[in-house]
């Protein structure tokens, strides 16, 4: 049987809901506040839940330093304390919703891990809006 192992981590961001090819009303009504122009932020928590065999020598599914590493990499280096949608690459063109957020870093500690891995992300953007991917 496989086990997963989830490590918890921390990264403050600020962001702009908003479809460029739309009206200012439509963006407003859709949106709402998170359409602010002036940007707004949130203290995000992310869960990276890996699934995979338990090594018969190490006891390990990974090594949660190498995970905590690739985590830090892929997430809390290139996001943390940072405005997405004007410094952040992944997301000049990608609306940073909670969940293409958490669907942009599946994409990228996916590319670190094993391929036999199974990966989820779980994603808060305020304790009461959760985002899971995939699900
Ligand atoms: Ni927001």
């Amino acid at each position: 049987m496989d086990a997963t192992v989830i490590r918890t981590e921390d990264f403050n961001a600020a962001h702009r809901l908003w479809v460029k090819s739309w009206s200012n009303e439509k963006n407003e009504e859709v949106f709402g506040k998170c359409n602010n122009p002036y940007y707004h932020g949130h203290n995000y928590k992310i869960k990276v839940c890996v699934t995979g065999a338990i090594d018969e020598v190490t006891g390990y599914v990974m090594d949660m330093k190498v995970l905590k590493q690739i985590i830090k990499d892929e997430v809390i280096e290139p996001w943390d304390h940072k405005n997405l949608n004007e410094q952040v690459e992944d997301f000049f063109n990608l609306n940073p919703t909670a969940e293409n957020i958490a669907r942009v870093a599946y994409h990228k500690i996916m590319k670190r891990l094993p391929i036999n891995f199974k990966l989820k992300i779980v994603l808060y953007e305020t304790e009461r809006n959760v985002v899971e991917y995939p699900c």
